[in-house]
């Protein structure tokens, strides 16, 4: 087996963070085991082990006494020093009580791991084998015309919510409409990968530009109403983004920009949550929020548009959004931020914008449906009519352009097929009401799918490079291998999305701030150590040599 390159001293501390955690685990499913075990004797038959039970019952006490105290611990908000090391403490000294207490949390962590290793195996080493990717037009939309009969057959379904307030038929029903309409993006834009289907690149474009449209639309939406600004929440939503894409830059040793659609993602919610919470108390005077969606725009414009302004303000942060594609070394370490943050900047402001009006719109289209019938069936044609004639345009105008031209107009234009489709969409009660819950599913495991593939679907096989190949599991059978690499793959995302859900909550409190800065201390103190304990292993062979 070949590894590409020495280990990193990120990738030791992960190994050497995880073998404890793993062991604790086992250990813990043992104790379970054995507790399990035990109740069940000593409800069978007690006088027999007379002995035995004594001891369990001592133990039992004892396990009560330390729930209690930890009860009270997290009831109360840790204050002092001792409590503080404790939980740390309690897992390297194998406390049973919290080994057990914490078994899930255990394992959901060794899961996670795991799973890493497994990327690993595919994308740095040899183990698994790989083979080139071929385009061909017709097998692409074969599969893609395929998934969608196999999910309107399977998972068709009309949707009646009604409305908690009015109990009228939510019109739109953004949730699940948004969740579907993110699965067929993201199901063409990975087909768009592993095929390397170039001919649809501004297609992709333009999906890339309706998620951040989402995140603009969707973070407003939340915040604007529910003005919950608290630190908790914030954590909460940077988990969320980059919990996963943080292990696999360590354990890969790649840079955050491979996963460009995180970054730009995290800086956009950023961007979102700062014009909201920015003097938050006036949100709901007209003209301060028409004063912040300006002053977005003269940001972007003063960032993207006025040259020099970009790379000075981001310079200091080219650790963190730097890249260079070692197939390409001679193209600036900034280049890729500014190019891939450049074609979605107006689009996030205009998901604001489609956010604020969306409750005027939604009356608006209330009164509609209640309209009498010549009417309603009049506007609407006119609404059909218009937008497909504008889609047109643009199809036949801008779409058509060749990729590095219509890369130059995507900033500006990319709002126009983005408004089409949410005016067909939702153009009659009934089709606003249908949706194909198979890609609602997998739209909301885009994140996750979106930083799986690089590894264990497509293949780079070295740091920081772009997956130009696949894994291949099965040689010679390239639909078969399609088949087998893409059911685990999709299974590993499902159970990213859910472990990372896990971990969240155990680790990130919502209503204990206290706790929470705890946590985040503690981490950053465990990753110093474990960090500065790998760099001196991996210096050792060196010095004694
Ligand atoms: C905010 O945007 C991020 C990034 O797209 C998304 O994951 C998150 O769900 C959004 N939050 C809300 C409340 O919609
Ligand atoms: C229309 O549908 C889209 C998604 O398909 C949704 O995001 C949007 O909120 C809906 N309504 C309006 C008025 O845009």
């Amino acid at each position: 087996m070949v590894i590409s390159g020495p280990l990193t001293p990120g990738q030791v501390s992960f190994l050497l963070g995880i073998i404890p955690v793993c062991v604790a685990w086992l250990y813990s499913e043992f104790l379970e085991y054995k507790k399990t075990a035990a109740s069940l004797k000593t409800g069978r038959d007690s006088d027999i082990n007379l002995v035995e039970l004594g001891n369990d019952t001592v133990k039992e006490d004892d396990r009560a006494v330390l729930l209690e105290g930890g009860g009270l611990q997290s009831a109360s908000p840790r204050s002092h020093g001792s409590s503080i090391a404790s939980p740390v403490v309690r897992l390297f000294t194998m406390d049973e009580s919290f080994l057990l207490e914490n078994r899930l949390t255990l394992r959901a962590i060794s899961e996670f791991g795991i799973i890493l290793f497994y990327f690993y195996l595919c994308d740095r080493t040899n183990f698994f084998g790989d083979s080139k990717k071929s385009y061909n037009r017709d097998l692409f939309m074969f599969l893609y015309f395929l998934l969608i009969i196999v999910s309107a057959i399977t998972s068709f379904k009309i949707h009646h919510d009604k409305s908690p307030f009015s109990g009228k038929p939510i019109l739109y029903l953004n949730r699940h409409q948004t969740e579907e309409w993110k699965g067929w993006m993201q199901v063409l834009f990975l087909m768009y990968h592993y095929f390397a289907a170039t001919e649809i690149y501004n297609a992709i474009r333009i999906f890339i530009a309706a998620y951040v449209w989402m995140t603009g639309f969707g973070n407003f939406s939340y915040y604007y109403i529910r003005k919950d600004f608290s630190l908790a929440r914030f954590a909460q939503m940077m988990w969320r983004l980059n919990f996963l894409v943080l292990f696999c830059c360590v354990v890969l040793n790649n840079s955050y920009m491979l996963y460009y659609i995180c970054p730009m993602h995290t800086l956009f919610t950023l961007m979102v949550y700062g014009a909201l919470g920015l003097f938050n108390k006036y949100n709901d005077n007209g003209t301060v929020i028409a004063a912040k969606f300006l002053a977005c725009f003269l940001a972007v414009i003063l960032i993207w548009e006025v040259p020099g302004v970009f790379e000075f303000l981001w310079a200091p942060f080219t650790f963190l959004v730097g890249y260079t594609d070692p197939s390409k070394p001679n193209i600036p370490v900034m280049h890729e931020w500014h190019f891939r943050s450049g074609l979605d900047r107006y689009i996030w402001i205009i998901g604001m914008l489609y956010a604020y009006y969306h409750p005027t719109v939604e009356r608006w289209m209330e009164k509609l449906e209640e309209a009498e019938v010549k009417r309603r069936i009049s506007i609407k044609t006119t609404v059909v009519i218009v937008s497909l004639t504008i889609g047109y345009l643009w199809l036949e105008y801008i779409y058509k352009l060749p990729k590095v031209t219509y890369n130059k107009y995507h900033p500006y234009t990319s709002w126009i097929p983005i408004t089409v489709y949410i005016s067909l969409r939702n153009v009659t009660q009934h089709f606003r009401s249908y949706t194909l819950t198979l890609f609602a599913w997998l739209g909301k495991i885009t994140l996750e799918t979106y930083i799986s593939q690089i590894h264990i679907w497509l293949r780079s096989g070295v740091p920081d490079g772009q997956p130009k190949l696949l894994l291949s599991l099965i040689h010679d059978y390239p639909m078969l291998n399609f088949m087998l690499t893409t059911s685990i793959y999709v299974a590993v995302s499902y159970r990213f999305f859910e472990l990372t859900n896990t971990l969240k909550i155990a680790f990130v409190p919502s209503k204990d701030d206290k706790r929470l800065m705890y946590n985040v201390i503690t981490a950053i103190v465990i990753s110093t150590v474990v960090y500065t304990l790998s760099f001196i292993l991996l210096k050792l062979p060196q010095l004694m040599g």
